[in-house]
């Protein structure tokens, strides 16, 4: 069990990669919070993941209800071993339709939220001296990305970097910090691309095929765990050998 008796945090959990991770985590022996801003599915998951689990409602993008959110999962499970920020959005809209306002939300949720949820995060590890925290970035990220997501490719590099500077900071508690970078993935925010893009994509993709949620999820697992000791400010490309850099 890779995560026996850890306390792991997962944000977006109730649905896609999320909910594949707090279903693998649990697996491994994890207790999970299970955090969404849509509280009827992640109530669903956690239900369905039963007494080890538990969901919380938190809009990640609200600096006040992060803070309340680490108090809660620590007053419910005793302490707090790693946070994974994989809470997102990707809305296609072109540079130019793209607004000031969602260029905001994207920006957000998606890059401010994985700053104040970690910073606040990594204080409640700081006593343990020992700590993860996992990103969830993207292909795009590095290659500025495809179908109208140049906001959202743009968070994903800014993820890669935060990275490397929360590990370099962090170090000295032991608590490391990494990055998933995934290719595309078969949930809704794949899903809703019209199916002949999504047909491109897996006409060029090296295995010819979308990832399934808990190939992403295994090794959100592998980097919340012990086993990942020496591994820190590093971005682990799961992408099927659609980039390789
Ligand atoms: N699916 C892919 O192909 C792919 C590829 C690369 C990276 N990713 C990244 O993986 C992560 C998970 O993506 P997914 O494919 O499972 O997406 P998804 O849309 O299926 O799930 C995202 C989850 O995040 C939640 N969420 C959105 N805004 C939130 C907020 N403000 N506060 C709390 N929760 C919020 C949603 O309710 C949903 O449950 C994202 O960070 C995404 O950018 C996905």
């Amino acid at each position: 069990m890779l995560l026996e008796n850890k306390v792991i945090l997962i944000t977006g959990a109730a649905r896609g990669i999320g909910a594949a991770a707090a279903r693998r985590a649990v697996e491994e022996g994890a207790k999970v919070a299970v955090v969404d801003i849509d509280m009827d599915e992640a109530s669903a998951v956690a239900h369905e993941l039963g007494s080890s689990t538990e969901a919380f409602r938190c809009d990640v993008s609200d600096l006040q209800q992060i803070d309340s959110l680490v108090a809660s999962v620590v007053a419910r499970f005793g302490r707090l071993d790693a946070l994974v920020n994989n809470a997102g959005i990707c809305p296609r809209v072109s540079i130019e339709d793209m607004t000031e306002a969602l260029f905001d939300r994207i920006t957000a949720v998606n890059l401010k939220a994985v700053f104040f949820l970690s910073r606040v995060a990594a204080e409640a590890m700081k006593p343990n001296h020992a700590g993860r925290i996992v990103n969830l970035s993207s292909t795009g990220g590095r290659t500025g990305g495809i179908y109208n997501a140049t906001v959202y490719s743009a968070t994903k590099a800014g993820v890669i970097s935060m990275t490397k500077a929360f590990a370099r900071h962090y170090a000295p508690w032991n608590i490391l910090v990494n990055a998933v970078a995934p290719g595309a993935v078969e949930t809704r925010m794949m899903t809703v691309l019209p199916e002949e893009s999504l047909q491109e994509v897996i006409r060029t993709a090296p295995l010819k095929r979308l990832a399934d949620p808990v190939e992403i999820a295994n090794c959100i697992v592998f980097l919340s765990s012990d086993l990942a000791s020496w591994i820190t400010g590093a971005t682990m490309d799961v992408n099927g050998g659609t980039l390789m850099v």
